[in-house]
């Protein structure tokens, strides 16, 4: 009996912990020795399993030094292909890039080797291993169907006629955080090793403990330009960065944006796993060509909606290669979009589609979490939704954090205010399971967002305020289905904890653009994305915005605002659709395209080009 009672209190512990694991904000979801499932009336659908061909650690190839190369074994035995190879020489320009060789080895099950000795001496020794002992290999791993799948790096240095496979630095080094007297250098390593940043004779020490590194370099002055070095073990990289002028300074200068670079088509480097590598080091290089202080890019850089951390991994590698020879010397401020879901999939075999939900723990393994270990982006954002009315456990942390994906920052007299609509994100089934839905902003983030928006009116240092989402407020051509329209469906709202949400998008869209346009003075445009595009509507009071027949309040607008739209950085085009407001549309254009914002004190100045051909799209002034 005794006995019995025992088993009932362990069974009902072990049943506790389970329901623990799944956040309260979901309904009809378990957990059980098979893993995560949902709930329906006909039974359990278990969560799809990861099935990982490959660590994206292991893409670093495990090298090892041999006395004619080194060899490598990315530890995927299902993978044919072939590795092109190439010395990156530091030394030869600004933007470091490997130069592959004129040769290439097979990849098979997973193994190759890289020939130095033979192939890359002599006349084909451009970065001079042969007298220094040192060199980086650039590699790139091509499947035998062809297919782009991973750009690495490989550090080696020669001695007594042998190599050995020297701790690399993988990613980076990246400029973030960009202030008047500070910037934040991060970077990946593939081994724990001795690092540091050298600026003007003073040394920034990394931690030794990390592959992944943030050094914060401070103490600068002002709209200055400085060379750093960072040495990693035997190697030194050095670049430049440029502090932002002080705040209000009112000197005039240009920055860049751009979003939605997830694979286009047309294979090759447009479909580089995960990421449309060609188009978004394009948009790089000219943003940076065209001298933009910065480069803001909100949303959907990647393929994403995968249950599979290392696939997450290996695609926002591939997106950050695509831009880092420029990301070493100016900011890429990254926001969030609806492709960087890192979910839970329940395949329903029967009614044939698929449920979606945010992956947890929401602490390490959500779509938010990943895309913090990814970046290094502002912090200043709202914590979570935890605290709300609708928050399931005042005392528990039910919700994802907004940590880096919520922020604002400044350069001189503009502040840009990033958003997240894709918080907490549940693609399909948020009826049935809860969560949030595409373009819905939670009401944390607006509470967080009419107190930021009111503290950046009163700056005196700020000018122009621009927000950046990713779903636009009046979608134009793709995402007339959803975004902030949802066709007019009012209905559209999250569900938390079995319970929808008191608003409905439409009137979440209205109460956001009354914080931006009538509650605020100095903010110019919302720059979003989503949509696969270049387009600019000027909103007016005049504008149609609501659907026929529109039962709730509607909103006047007091003042003329614009949402530029650009998601053309290389995801598959969408073409222009109808909507009321259609005939308000300035321009739309299915080019790829940067979008450069030029700010001369109190005039902003639109170019948007195209960046792959250079040519203009259009022109126009935004406050004069
Ligand atoms: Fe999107």
């Amino acid at each position: 009996m005794r006995k019995i009672g025992l088993c009932v209190l362990l069974l009902f512990t072990i049943q506790l912990l389970e329901a623990q694991e799944i956040p309260s904000v979901y309904k009809n979801l378990g957990k059980d020795k098979n893993g995560v499932y949902m709930q329906l009336p006909r039974g359990k659908i278990y969560a799809n399993p990861v099935n990982d061909l490959f660590h994206f650690q292991d893409l670093n190839g495990n090298p090892v030094g041999t006395s004619q190369g080194i060899n490598l074994d990315f530890k995927f035995p299902k993978l044919q292909g072939t590795l092109y190879y190439g010395f990156i020489n530091y030394a030869d320009g600004s933007y470091p890039q490997p130069v592959y060789f004129r040769e290439a080895s097979p990849i098979i099950n997973g193994k190759s080797t890289i020939p130095i000795a033979k192939n890359l001496s002599g006349k084909y020794d451009m970065i001079h291993w042969e007298t220094t002992g040192l060199g980086v290999l650039g590699y790139r791993i091509v499947t035998e169907k062809g297919y782009l799948l991973y750009d690495g790096k490989l550090a080696f240095s020669h001695r007594k006629e042998k190599f050995t496979a020297e701790p690399t630095l993988v990613e980076g080094p990246f400029v973030n955080k960009l202030s008047p007297s500070s910037v934040v250098i991060s970077f990946t390593t593939t081994q724990r090793v001795t690092s540091n940043i050298l600026v003007n004779d003073k040394t920034y020490k990394g931690k030794k403990a990390a592959l992944k590194q943030e050094i914060l370099i401070d103490g600068l002055q002002a709209k200055k330009q400085y060379n750093y070095t960072l040495q990693i073990g035997k190697f030194k990289f050095t670049y430049t960065f440029e502090t932002a002028p002080l705040p209000g300074s009112r000197e005039k200068f240009t920055f860049a944006y751009s979003s939605d670079s997830r694979s286009g088509m047309g294979a090759g480097e447009r479909d580089m796993y995960g990421t449309n590598a060609y188009i978004v080091k394009r948009i790089a290089a000219l943003a940076k060509s065209e001298n933009a202080k910065f480069v803001q890019f909100t949303g959907d850089l990647i393929d994403g909606y995968d249950n599979s951390k290392e696939r997450m991994n290996l695609q926002y590698s591939n997106w950050k290669h695509a831009v880092e020879p420029y990301w070493h010397h100016i900011p890429f401020m990254i926001g969030f979009g609806n492709h960087e879901a890192h979910s839970y999939i329940f395949d329903d075999t029967i009614r044939g589609f698929s449920f979606l939900i945010d992956h947890f723990p929401f602490k390490d393994a959500s779509g938010e979490s990943l895309f913090q270990d990814n970046f290094a982006l502002p912090e200043n954002g709202p914590h979570s939704e935890d605290g709300s009315s609708y928050d399931p456990n005042p005392k528990k942390q039910d919700f994802p954090s907004y940590k880096e994906s919520v922020y604002w920052y400044a350069y001189d007299n503009v502040a840009i205010v990033v958003l997240n609509s894709d918080y907490n994100y549940t693609p399909i089934g948020v009826k049935h399971l809860g969560g949030n839905i595409h373009g819905f902003i939670m009401d944390n983030q607006m509470k967080w967002l009419e107190k930021t928006l009111q503290d950046l009116d009163n700056n005196e240092n700020i000018d122009h305020i621009f927000i950046s989402i990713h779903t636009p407020f009046f979608p134009n051509g793709g995402h007339v289905k959803d975004d902030m329209w949802y066709k007019g469906n009012n209905a559209w709202r999250p569900v938390i904890n079995g319970q929808p949400h008191e608003l409905g998008i439409i009137q979440r869209r209205d109460e956001l653009l009354d914080i931006i346009i009538n509650k605020t003075k100095k903010t110019v445009a919302l720059l979003t994305g989503d949509e696969h595009n270049y387009n600019m509507l000027p909103i007016t009071d005049e504008m149609s915005r609501y659907p026929d027949n529109y039962k709730g309040t509607k909103l006047k607008l007091n003042r003329i605002f614009y949402q530029i739209n650009n998601g053309a950085a290389g995801a598959p085009y969408y073409a222009q659709e109808v909507t009321p407001w259609m005939n308000h549309l300035q321009k739309f254009s299915t080019q790829n395209a940067l979008v450069l914002i030029d700010v001369d004190g109190s005039k902003v100045f639109v170019r948007v080009l195209n960046p792959d051909t250079l040519e203009l799209i259009e022109a126009y002034p935004l406050r004069e």
